[in-house]
């Protein structure tokens, strides 16, 4: 039997503005909650943004995105994913009016793209709240982001409405459970922050996003909007029913966030937890008829699988993608402790798929690795990053296993298709991309881009539309 992708397949790579642009505040952006997270997760925010923060410079992609594009079109892309920087566009959130400098940067930038056949796919909030709406409002607690929120979608809606046509609401949006300051802009600390008030600003979120899609579709009937999870199957530990029910009920913790944006209502099992943590969601008239403007497709980034048990013995935990679970004894791990399991991609496209019967897009995925740069034989600056085509390799082949098993699968972008600063340590030496760019922890680095063996690699992959990957 042979394997094979969709002809119109959408391959590509993928990234984040706070992550790689840099020029944190250049021609009138404001600050935004990750401009205060110098070690990422890891630290509680900073009052002020500090030297230390690699973001501030990032990758300079502010300035370098020409060099970019044209190497992203050089490995074939057919879909570039990045996200709106949201102070950008409105520096402090609660403006009238949207800054020009900001939204002319992201015109070049499509342009920039279409020049090359590339499709953007945006993200419209990825972890990058302005900060004054975290300090201010305390995030998604308030409602009135929702207000805030729509009057930003609304401008680049319209500003972008021929040049974007894939948008995506909130990047991982259920990572808001574990961080509600970098993926809700809560200020709150995580440990005074009430199950009522974490909840009540989900809500919020999800109002926001159908809204996005009900203002998106009367905008541009031809624009796709999905909705983004942080997805990661939980396997049970044993057979122990106790474990499989344990199972469900941490699935559903996730689950609750891509059921209410495919089919437009709270499912059953959320309501009941509401009941026993006596958590009222506060519903504005109007709100259950906005959720059911449902997405188009839902996409998602995979990275890891974890366990799940029922019994404290054996709850060990590992490091993972935000999330994190308990660990699984037969998988090996990245230098970052993240479970490698290709397997579990094709589980979770079928178990979305099974679901909702929605197109699915992988947004993410991909390996966080300590590269070496070398000088090979004809004296080019590279590096040998075989562990990284493998990895890709490994889950590519799943995803095709995923299309044959009938899942309908509109593209697949790789994390970090260019080096850039990581989420959850705020890190350069955590390097994800086909593209290696020389720039250090310690600040130092010529900021020259080199590419990597896997960029040739990923090029072959595209201009065989993945048959290369079954030679
Ligand atoms: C996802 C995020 O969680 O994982 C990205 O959407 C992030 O922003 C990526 O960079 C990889 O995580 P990290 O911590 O290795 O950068």
């Amino acid at each position: 039997m042979s394997l094979q992708f969709p002809k119109d397949f959408l391959w590509g790579g993928a990234v984040a503005a706070n992550q790689l642009e840099g020029a944190y505040d250049i021609d009138g952006k404001g600050w935004s909650t990750q401009d205060v997270m110098p070690n990422g997760i890891k630290t509680p925010p900073t009052e002020v943004p500090t030297e230390d923060n690699m973001k501030l410079i990032g990758i300079d992609f502010y300035h370098r995105y020409k060099e970019d594009v044209k190497l992203f079109a050089e490995m074939g892309f057919k879909v570039f994913r990045t996200s709106i920087a949201w102070s950008r566009i409105f520096p402090k959130g609660d403006e009238l009016e949207p800054n020009e400098k900001g939204l002319q940067f992201y015109d070049d930038l499509f342009d920039e793209c279409h020049k090359y056949g590339i499709e953007p796919l945006v993200t419209i909030s990825h972890y990058e709240t302005p900060l004054h709406l975290a300090r201010e409002y305390d995030g998604w607690v308030n409602r009135k982001l929702i207000g805030f929120y729509e009057r930003y979608v609304r401008t680049i809606f319209t500003r972008y409405k021929s040049k974007v046509k894939y948008w995506l609401t909130f990047n991982e949006i259920n990572s808001i459970l574990e961080l509600p300051f970098m993926s809700g802009g809560i200020n709150t600390p995580r440990e005074k922050l009430s199950k009522q008030d974490l909840y009540q600003a989900i809500h919020h979120e999800f109002v926001a996003s159908a809204l996005a899609v009900k203002i998106g579709h009367e905008t541009n009937p031809d624009f796709k909007i999905g909705c983004m999870v942080l997805s990661m199957p939980i396997y049970p530990m044993t057979p122990h029913p106790n474990d499989v029910i344990k199972t469900m009920e941490s699935d559903h913790k996730n689950t609750f966030f891509a059921d209410v944006h495919a089919r437009g209502y709270y499912p059953g099992y959320m309501k009941r937890f509401f009941k026993e943590n006596g958590i009222t969601i506060h519903f504005e008239p109007g709100d259950e008829e906005i959720l059911k403007h449902t997405v188009d497709f839902i996409s998602f980034s995979y990275y890891m699988s974890i366990c799940e048990t029922a019994d404290p013995k054996l709850q060990i935990r590992g490091e993972g993608n935000m999330i994190g679970g308990v660990a699984n004894p037969y998988l090996e791990a990245s230098d970052w402790g993240w479970q490698i399991d290709p397997q579990g991609l094709r589980y979770i496209l079928n178990a979305f798929y099974d679901r909702y019967q929605k197109p699915l897009f992988i947004v993410e995925n991909g390996l966080g690795a300590m590269d070496q740069l070398v000088t090979n034989e004809k004296g080019e600056k590279t590096v040998e990053d075989d562990y990284r085509i493998n990895y890709i390799k490994e889950h590519l082949i799943q995803v095709a296993e995923a299309i044959e098993d009938g899942v309908d699968l509109m593209g697949y972008t790789t994390w970090g298709c260019i080096d850039l600063v990581s989420a959850s340590n705020a890190e350069l030496k955590k390097r994800y991309g086909f593209i290696y760019v020389d720039r250090h922890d310690d600040g130092s680095g010529t900021l020259e881009r080199y590419r990597k063996k896997s960029f040739y690699w990923y090029k072959d992959v595209i201009s065989t539309n993945g048959n290369s990957l079954f030679e």
